[in-house]
């Protein structure tokens, strides 16, 4: 399974991910958790992705493609991934086609959840994230049993910095002008898989994961 997770900020991309690798065992490659990783780790890659993430903006193309080069060709990856949020870019894609095409590597299905702009600032601001095993939670539509905490480890909640309601008009803008216009880009290969996002979150994971499973 070679699978393309697309979608606006908030549509459910990391969600579906976190299912969809128990139920596949692939690994899951998101550029956004790679960039956080590399800011809370201080490294030259995070200070500057800080930058743009912070103003809600995407990370030079140079830079996401060069990461996700790196990743997709690790021996992991042979069997299958889930490649969540990349690409985001025309440039992004078509540097993704050649460097799978180096890799014999032919893509199952591109997934775009879609969702439209009114629920996505409510999803966005409302989202919790358990910092030691990164499960992610809704403070209405998914909330964790007890406030503030994991039930998957325990571990404490917390919000992203870029989720604030005046980055999230700005992330949703560069979806807009930079992201959408790649959905027909994949129409035209043939792969494109349409999934109705406003659903409750079971009902969406069923629709992706037989879509996916009939392409097998
Ligand atoms: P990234 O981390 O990829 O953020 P994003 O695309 O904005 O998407 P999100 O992670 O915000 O949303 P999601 O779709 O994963 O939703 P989730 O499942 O969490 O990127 C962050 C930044 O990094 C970018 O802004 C950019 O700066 C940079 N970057 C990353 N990739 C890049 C690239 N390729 N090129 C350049 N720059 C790049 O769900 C959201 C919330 O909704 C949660 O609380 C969840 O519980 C809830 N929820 C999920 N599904 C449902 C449902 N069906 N019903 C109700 N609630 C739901
Ligand atoms: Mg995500
Ligand atoms: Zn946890």
């Amino acid at each position: 399974m070679y699978i393309l997770l697309m979608g606006p900020p908030g549509a459910g991309k990391g969600t579906q991910a976190e299912k969809l690798i128990d139920a596949y065992k692939i690994p899951h490659i998101s550029t956004g958790d790679m960039f956080r990783a590399a800011v809370s780790q201080g490294t030259e890659l995070g200070k500057e992705a800080k930058k743009y993430m912070d103003a809600g903006g995407l990370v030079p193309d140079v830079v996401t493609i060069g990461i996700v080069r790196e990743g997709l060709a690790k021996p992991e990856c042979a069997k299958g991934f889930i490649l969540d949020g990349f690409p985001r870019t025309q440039e992004q894609a078509v540097a993704l086609d050649g460097i799978l095409k180096d890799l014999g590597i032919k893509l199952t299905g591109v997934v775009n959840i879609e969702v439209p702009d009114k629920d996505l600032v409510d999803r966005v601001t409302g989202r919790r994230i358990c910092k030691k095993c990164g499960a992610t939670y809704h403070i209405t539509f998914n909330p964790p049993k007890v406030e503030g905490i994991c039930d998957k480890c325990g571990g404490d909640l917390y919000q992203r910095d870029d989720d604030k309601a005046e980055t999230v008009k700005n992330r949703l803008a560069a979806y807009h002008s930079q992201t959408e216009p790649l959905i027909s880009y994949y129409k035209k290969q043939g792969i494109y898989i349409n999934i109705d996002g406003t659903q409750p979150i079971d009902k969406v994971y069923s629709a992706v994961k037989s879509s996916l499973d009939s392409r097998k």
